[in-house]
């Protein structure tokens, strides 16, 4: 059966270990970087925008020896051109893994149920594993061992969220999260994770989830897709901007992460996003080292 990526737990904590390992050493040593992609191609199809997770994958393939074939949403019409399944059966006519950043998290599940190739989700409503593996690989790089460390989220219970969530159980972190009611982290999630072993602290009060955290993580109030509803979300999430008070209730060697991009003002106070504690720009970084370990683990897990 072909291995895919479409959230953490299709994973399992000795792979996200070694992707770590493997990441950061070849971050280190670029010389040491594999060419398992060779003469091989990797479609990467966007039914919304993106400057991180493309740029991102597109370079992860050109290291690792491939190529990438970027698929705009305008040009694919997915579902409306043709249909997912006929897209993505022909895509792995020619390509080696087939990576998407969908609406529907459904739309994954599709290809997934008629291609034979790996498929590798880059966003949909309920995740995005590989912006948490990037999470990973940030706060090993400056904390070194992260088990038992504390991770807090403030904000919306996004895919952004939920992958962290799953990310955090696999590596022995705890996870908590604050978010008003109705943004809450869907409760079949939260139990997914803490089938898994992992813990889920939530609260309303996000001083109380910031309390004695190593991170503080944040991610938009209006997602991608969620623009209709920005003004009653501005209103909804009120008290939740990580500024320096919040930062303040961390522990006193706490950073900063956020999956960018960022409203400065609305989820990140200026000051923080900015300042000496926030590791958003290495984090961006490393999705392209998450990218590059992930492909050759689902390269060698599917030989
Ligand atoms: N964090 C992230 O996925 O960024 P993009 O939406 O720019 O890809
Ligand atoms: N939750 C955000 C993440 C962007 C990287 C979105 O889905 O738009």
């Amino acid at each position: 059966m072909t291995r895919h990526l479409l959230e953490i737990d299709d994973l399992d904590p000795t792979r996200v270990e070694r992707l770590i390992g493997r990441a950061l050493a070849w971050k280190a040593d670029p010389a040491s970087v594999p060419r398992p992609l060779a003469g091989q191609g990797v479609a990467l199809v966007f039914e919304k925008p993106s400057t991180r997770t493309r740029s991102s994958s597109e370079m992860a393939v050109v290291t690792l020896g491939g190529h990438p074939i970027y698929i705009r949403p305008d040009e694919i019409g997915l579902d409306v051109r043709e249909s997912v399944e006929d897209v993505a059966r022909t895509l792995a006519g020619y390509c080696s893994v087939i990576a998407a950043r969908t609406f529907a998290h459904g739309t994954l599940e599709r290809m997934v149920s008629v291609v034979d190739v790996p498929v590798v989700n880059l966003l949909s409503d309920l995740a995005h594993p590989c912006q948490a593996l990037a999470d990973l690989i940030t706060l090993r790089a400056h904390f070194g061992a992260i088990e038992g460390r504390r991770l807090a989220y403030l904000g919306d219970g996004t895919n952004v969220a939920a992958s962290l969530a799953f990310a955090c159980a696999f590596t022995g972190m705890e996870f908590a999260i604050a978010s008003p009611a109705g943004y809450e982290l869907p409760d079949d999630i939260a139990d997914r994770v803490r089938d898994l072993g992992g813990t889920v602290e939530q609260f309303s009060d996000p001083f109380d989830a910031a309390r004695d955290a190593d991170a503080l993580y944040t991610d938009v109030w209006t997602s991608m897709g969620q623009e209709a509803e920005q003004a009653q979300r501005r209103a909804a999430f009120v008290g939740y901007t990580i500024d320096h008070a919040l930062l303040g209730a961390a522990l006193p060697d706490a950073v900063f992460l956020h999956c960018l991009p960022a409203h400065r003002g609305e989820e990140v106070a200026a000051d923080v996003i900015d300042g000496s504690r926030s590791l958003v720009w290495p984090q961006a970084a490393n999705r392209m080292d998450a990218m590059r370990a992930l492909l050759v683990d689902l390269l060698e897990e599917n030989a």
